[in-house]
């Protein structure tokens, strides 16, 4: 991610990007002319679940409606025409990630498949007892449960790389704990909890530079600025279709070719063999032999259909223009009494966390809500994180590309009415 993501904390407040037509993009998301409770929607909570364009919606309609069959496996028409689609999303995907080949990109159900696959079929093949597997201290459930899964079964080691107050990676510390039992780094790219923007390119060098495999948890990532893998040089990336405007239930695993082709399959089961008898089963070849089974065509063409819209408004502006309203945010909600934000790093991108004195973060968010404004409260699954910060949850309020400065003001607004409740 570029330096476009560093946050202005300065007091006064650069102007909105151009080229980008805020208004323009809202009339895109039909949910957002909902008005729960009266009130204009102020949706802050894209890090959990991101809203869909019209163009998405449309997509999975067309796909139903006109367009649906089984994918690899008919010879008519609908069946060739469905498939089509289906693999130009394949390529839609490699190509928003400018990863080298069609062929390494994997359907899955949502980042959280990816990293159990690999969890499961990387590390159950080629990772044995004592070896180690760091992750950071900000990482979300779903980047340390399939790892404990493996230390419980294998005897892997599992450790936890430290992070400051500030909720930033300790780079120095993080590069002395990589030994020579060291197989597997396992690290977010945005931390979800807390938007620290984690050095992945650095992290990556220092990794393969000792022979260590690098996976990124790439899921609050890609909605908000250009990745490229090969520059990242990481072995596997992953993130979901649902954050970034596209469907839930489709996400996307990226690894290397060479370890695919060694990688042994995760589930077994239709489209996934090359050949089947009782005795024996050739499986296809990568990509498709980690797809067992009917996927999810119409949400894999509503992804392919989430990254051409995104292309459209254009990465750079949708970076620029978040960043704009973060800063905005963080300048203002700093400034409310008894307001702490959890999580203050220099590198940062779409969160804003935070805690009110002596009023717990469900009532907060209660309020928030009658006064139209969406956050997610609780410890976003990412209890360790909230561990180090001596929180049992936050208020987090999370930025897609259709919130602006008046999303802010509404969040504002409806602090200082929790304010007047609570005394
Ligand atoms: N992982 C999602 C979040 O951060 C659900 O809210």
């Amino acid at each position: 991610m570029s330096q476009m993501d560093r946050v202005d904390n300065s007091v006064e407040p650069k102007s909105v990007a151009t080229g980008f037509d805020l208004n323009r993009v809202r009339e895109d998301f039909p949910v957002l002319c909902q008005r729960p409770h009266g009130r204009r929607l102020a949706f802050l909570d894209s890090a959990a679940s991101a809203q869909k364009p019209r163009s998405v919606i449309d997509a999975v309609l067309h796909c139903y409606e006109a367009e649906y069959a089984n994918v690899h496996r008919g010879v008519y028409w609908l069946s060739e025409r469905v498939t089509e689609a289906f693999d130009g999303a394949r390529e839609k995907v490699r190509s928003f990630v400018n990863a080298p080949k069609a062929s390494e990109i994997v359907f899955v159900r949502g980042a959280t498949e990816g990293i159990n696959l690999v969890a499961s079929s990387y590390g159950g093949a080629f990772l044995d007892a004592g070896d180690e597997i760091i992750v950071s201290h900000m990482e979300h459930h779903s980047n340390i449960v399939p790892w404990q899964f493996l230390r419980d079964q294998r005897g892997i080691v599992l450790k936890v790389a430290p992070i400051n107050d500030d909720g930033e990676l300790i780079l120095d510390k993080f590069e002395a704990m990589l030994g020579s039992r060291t197989k597997l780094v396992a690290i977010t790219h945005v931390a979800n909890a807390l938007g620290t923007i984690l050095p992945v390119k650095d992290i990556c060098q220092m990794a393969r530079s000792r022979g260590i495999r690098v996976l990124i948890d790439g899921c609050q990532a890609v909605p908000h600025a250009s990745v490229d893998i090969q520059d990242l040089g990481c072995d596997f990336y992953v993130f979901s279709g649902h954050k970034l405007y596209g469907p839930s239930g489709v996400g996307v695993l990226y690894a290397r070719e060479e370890l695919l082709e060694l990688m042994p399959p995760y589930q077994g089961g239709g489209d996934m063999i090359e050949s089947v008898t009782f005795d024996k089963t050739d499986y296809a070849a990568p990509p498709y032999k980690f797809e067992a089974g009917t996927p999810h065509i119409a949400g894999v063409i509503g992804l392919g259909a989430a990254i051409d819209y995104v292309r459209s408004v254009g990465l750079d502006e949708i970076s620029a223009h978040e960043s704009d309203v973060l800063g905005y945010g963080i300048r203002h909600l700093a400034g409310i009494d008894g307001l702490r934000l959890i999580g203050e790093a220099r590198e940062r991108a779409g969160v804003i966390s935070f805690v009110l004195d002596n009023v717990h973060a469900h009532d907060v968010g209660t309020i928030l809500d009658q006064e139209g404004v969406a956050v997610r409260t609780g410890h976003h699954c990412a209890q360790p994180v909230m561990d180090r910060f001596g929180v049992a949850s936050t208020v987090r309020a999370s930025i897609g590309m259709y919130n602006g400065r008046d999303d802010i003001d509404a969040l504002a607004t409806g602090l200082n009415r929790v304010k007047e409740i609570f005394g």
